[in-house]
């Protein structure tokens, strides 16, 4: 996998073997170190997927209608269906489009976030979703936009999209969070990378906030830290624990 994909990059550069890659890399690394990340990253997604959290997310949203602007966090956002999922969710949850929420999608790699900020997807990206979602949240392409759609422009306004590597040593955003969605990234980093982050990741949780995890990742090992409290749902272990 790790050779397909920065053999592309190899190309890209008109060199010919890993070794002048890394010496180039060493070298005069500069810009070329965030195309390498980008090359290596994994960012399959898609809009609503494991629906059962963004149903979550709406009765917490609902039950807190009145807290007053409410922050959100994606922070392994990829190309932006997580963020605009949790977008709708909110437009859903207060039956408007300008709800009291702001949303931070973060993500190491810059070219993931870029067509994030885009917000403008093949049709096929959006075929199982809800009529009426399609309908109220993303405008169809016409003439050479043929084949694409733009998410509507007030779920964009709703988003900030920021590079954010979870291995740096902090983070700096702006929390407190009702929702961290945290999902399917993970799965990359060992046990002991995992409870660093997750160290670094749950003070911003608000009080009553929760961590939303993917389907195949599991903190059994992070029990000091985080507690479940549902189905792939996480909240801030108590003191005692
Ligand atoms: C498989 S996608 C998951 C996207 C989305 N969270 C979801 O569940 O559909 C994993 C994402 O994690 C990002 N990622 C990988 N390592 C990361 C890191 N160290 N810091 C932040 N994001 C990272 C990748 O760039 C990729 O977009």
């Amino acid at each position: 996998m790790v050779y397909g994909r920065l053999s592309r990059r190899l190309r890209a550069l008109g060199l010919r073997s890993f070794k002048d890659y890394l010496d180039q890399l060493e070298r005069d690394g500069g810009d070329e170190w965030q195309a390498f990340t980008n090359a290596l990253t994994t960012n399959l997604t898609s809009f609503y997927r494991e629906p059962h959290h963004f149903e979550r997310l709406h009765e917490e949203l609902q039950r807190r209608a009145h807290d007053g602007p409410l922050k959100l966090w994606s922070c392994a956002s990829s190309t932006g269906e997580e963020p605009y999922s949790m977008a709708i969710t909110a437009c859903e949850a207060y039956g408007t489009l300008t709800p009291p929420v702001r949303i931070l999608a973060t993500d190491v790699d810059t070219q993931v976030l870029a067509t994030g900020e885009r917000g403008v997807y093949p049709v096929e990206r959006i075929a199982s979703l809800d009529a009426g979602l399609k309908k109220r949240y993303f405008q169809r392409g016409t003439g050479p936009h043929e084949g694409f759609c733009r998410v509507h422009p007030a779920l964009r306004q709703l988003i900030d999209f920021r590079p954010l590597n979870l291995l740096s040593s902090r983070y700096e955003v702006a929390g407190p969070f009702t929702a961290v969605f945290c999902r399917n990234v993970m799965i990359y980093f060992d046990k002991p990378t995992q409870r660093a982050i997750l160290t670094r990741l749950v003070p911003h949780l608000a009080d009553d906030g929760m961590l939303y995890t993917g389907h195949s990742e599991n903190y059994l090992h992070a029990a000091d830290i985080i507690q479940p409290c549902g189905r792939t749902l996480y909240r801030r272990a108590t003191k005692a624990a």
